[in-house]
């Protein structure tokens, strides 16, 4: 019993303090609002959005409460829905420093996740997600942009590789490209 107290503990993410280290990953079409709570309810200390582009989270910005095709309700939330991070999907010549500073500016989220994770073929043949895994310097500045934009703090969602056999492993050396940045440190143990 006591060795499983000892899973469960507070976490510090630059200013947000989260109560727990269990988390909610964000999943696209599944992670509203609704889902969020429930998850909160079952113990998850932290949440996220689904995955939207720059482009989503502004056009989110553009139709807030409207059309839910429009993208009304991506970042709807509440007062118990905190704190919740806003999961981007980056891509080359995306608007990302204006979505990141939006976010910020309309307290729609207390963290930016950037997705360099999702492998799917609609997702990585439009140039997002798990591609940056193979091009980390890309990655970096992703993260520096996010980061100079907005006051709040920057994480990533990372896989093992690109796909999933032992000689596509790009975890290593793309985490190592990232220490390069200040203050970059791994999820606390
Ligand atoms: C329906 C579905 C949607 C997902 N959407 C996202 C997403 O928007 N962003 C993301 O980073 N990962 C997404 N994922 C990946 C999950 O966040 C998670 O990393 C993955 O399911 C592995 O976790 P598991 O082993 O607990 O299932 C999605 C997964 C599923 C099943």
């Amino acid at each position: 019993m006591a060795q499983t107290e000892n899973l469960v503990h507070p976490v510090q993410i630059g200013r947000v303090a989260l109560a727990g280290n269990l988390a909610l990953a964000p999943m696209h079409r599944r992670t509203g609002l609704a889902f969020r709570l429930m998850a909160r309810r079952f113990g998850a200390a932290l949440t996220h959005t689904e995955m939207a582009t720059p482009e989503e989270l502004l056009r989110w910005e553009r139709h807030r409460g409207g059309n839910r095709r429009k993208g009304g309700s991506l970042l709807a939330s509440s007062p118990e829905d905190r704190p919740l991070g806003v999961q981007i999907l980056p891509h080359r010549g995306a608007p990302l420093a204006e979505a990141a500073a939006m976010v910020a500016e309309r307290g729609a989220g207390d963290l930016l996740d950037l997705n360099f994770a999702c492998p799917s073929k609609r997702v990585a043949g439009e140039g997002c997600g798990a591609v940056y895994l193979r091009d980390p310097e890309a990655a970096v500045r992703f993260v520096e942009t996010a980061a100079r934009a907005s006051p709040l703090p920057v994480t990533i969602k990372v896989r093992y590789g690109y796909t999933d056999s032992e000689e596509d492993r790009h975890l290593a050396p793309f985490l190592t490209s990232l220490t390069a940045i200040p203050g970059g440190r791994p999820w606390p143990r």
